[in-house]
């Protein structure tokens, strides 16, 4: 067990386990099971009835999964934490929850396509109204929220462009009309951002991404109050979406959380370097890494992240056709998408994550159509910069 004067990697690899619980295993046993035996139908009715605890079915809860929602939820800052099938399986589960028709949400204008689509195509279908606005300048949801918003949605940094969202800001409006505050906290990660201690109320993670981080799962996990959680599990869950993780995916991602620490650390650190390189090219026209000075919110990033995160999305010269071409001529950097695994890996948002915009909308939500998003892997950082470099030299003298 652990105290919470511990540090993040001990608290990664030890909350809420103590081996001499189980035999001794050093890792928390899997659960593999749907169902669990009641002892007799009465207490089986009584944890129907919430009046007595227990597992009962593995769609409402189950001991490896709880394992880790303990682990998330600590980690984040929070009282406690839900796992569920995805990352959109996390959000659609937490919007499913808190808005009915007649509601209003909030949302940045720069998130992951598929969040926008859920949001700006679908949630709308059911009345509910969702306005997008540009949540750099705070003022824009002071201006946007009455009393019928009910989420102010956002994430910091935003995929692809890395946009940073002030929490503290953007909190204390919303609370004044008693509106909760969900934070996508897939690219900081709790190492980077907590962003509960910045006012959040609910944040929740693409665990497919850094949590797991080796590109074998898909999986969503969300934090928030003991109450809020429990409405999220018995509603969004239970039985708006039944989006509940497996019991392997859970243990796979307690492993990765084992090392999340180390590798978002060497992530930051190549990054940066990688950001730097990219930079000093004459065929890159603009990168957008939030540790670099010609970062626009550079202060904003110092200010609420403890280092600047594995993501850096870029501009070549050429537009479009120019970007593939670089992303074409790559050798050891993977065309890919998803993001925070081993393996360096590239994308176009334009044509892949963020086609679920229009051109008009990803030109208003401040989405480059040429730009292409480099995921860090925990490779050399110079066999990814020579990569790169040897990329960019041919683009060079096309571009010549
Ligand atoms: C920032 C962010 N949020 C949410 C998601 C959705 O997560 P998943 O693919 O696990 O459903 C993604 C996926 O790329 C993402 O990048």
């Amino acid at each position: 067990m652990t105290k919470e004067t511990d540090g993040f990697s001990t608290r990664a690899i030890h909350h809420g386990y103590d081996a001499k619980d189980h035999q001794g295993s050093l890792n928390p046993p899997v659960y593999m099971t749907s169902t669990f035996t009641f002892e007799t139908a009465e207490s089986g009715g009584a944890m129907f009835a919430g009046e007595q605890a227990g597992h009962f079915y593995s769609r409402i809860s189950n001991p490896t999964l709880d394992q880790l929602e303990q682990r998330i939820a600590n980690l984040e800052g929070a009282e406690a934490g839900l796992a569920t099938a995805s990352g959109m399986g996390a959000i659609s589960s937490v919007f499913w929850t808190f808005v009915k028709a007649g509601d209003e949400v909030i949302i940045d204008k720069t998130l992951y396509g598929c969040t926008f689509a859920f949001l700006s195509h679908g949630l709308t279908k059911f009345d509910v109204t969702v306005k997008p606005v540009d949540m750099t300048d705070p003022k824009n949801v002071q201006e946007a929220i009455t009393d019928r918003t009910k989420v102010v949605y956002f994430e910091t940094p935003a995929n692809p462009n890395n946009r940073l969202v002030d929490i503290t800001a953007i909190s204390e409006i919303a609370h004044k009309v008693g509106a909760r505050v969900v934070v996508d906290n897939t690219y900081a990660t709790p190492v980077l951002t907590r962003p509960i201690e910045h006012g959040a109320d609910i944040v929740l993670h693409s665990a497919t991404k850094y949590l797991g981080g080796h590109g074998d799962l898909i999986a969503g996990l969300v934090v928030g109050s003991a109450e809020d959680m429990m409405q999220v599990r018995l509603i969004g869950v239970k039985d708006m979406t039944g989006a509940v993780m497996a019991p392997l995916t859970a243990m796979l991602i307690l492993r990765g959380l084992k090392t999340l620490e180390l590798r978002v650390e060497r992530h930051c650190q190549s990054a940066r370097k990688i950001a730097e390189a990219l930079q000093a090219h004459p065929a890159v026209l603009n990168v957008a890494y939030p540790g670099l000075d010609s970062f626009p919110q550079a202060e904003l990033a110092q200010r609420q992240m403890a280092n600047f995160g594995g993501m850096v999305p870029f501009e070549v010269k050429g537009g479009k056709a120019g970007g593939i071409a670089m992303m074409n001529r790559l050798k050891l950097i993977q065309r890919a998408v998803s993001l925070g695994d081993a393996e360096s890996l590239i994308q176009h948002p334009a044509s892949m994550t963020h086609s679920t915009y229009t051109p008009e909308e990803r030109a208003e939500h401040g989405i480059a159509e040429g730009l292409v998003r480099l995921s860090v892997g925990l490779e050399t950082a110079d066999d990814i910069i020579d990569d790169l470099m040897k990329a960019l030299s041919q683009h060079n003298a096309i571009a010549a």
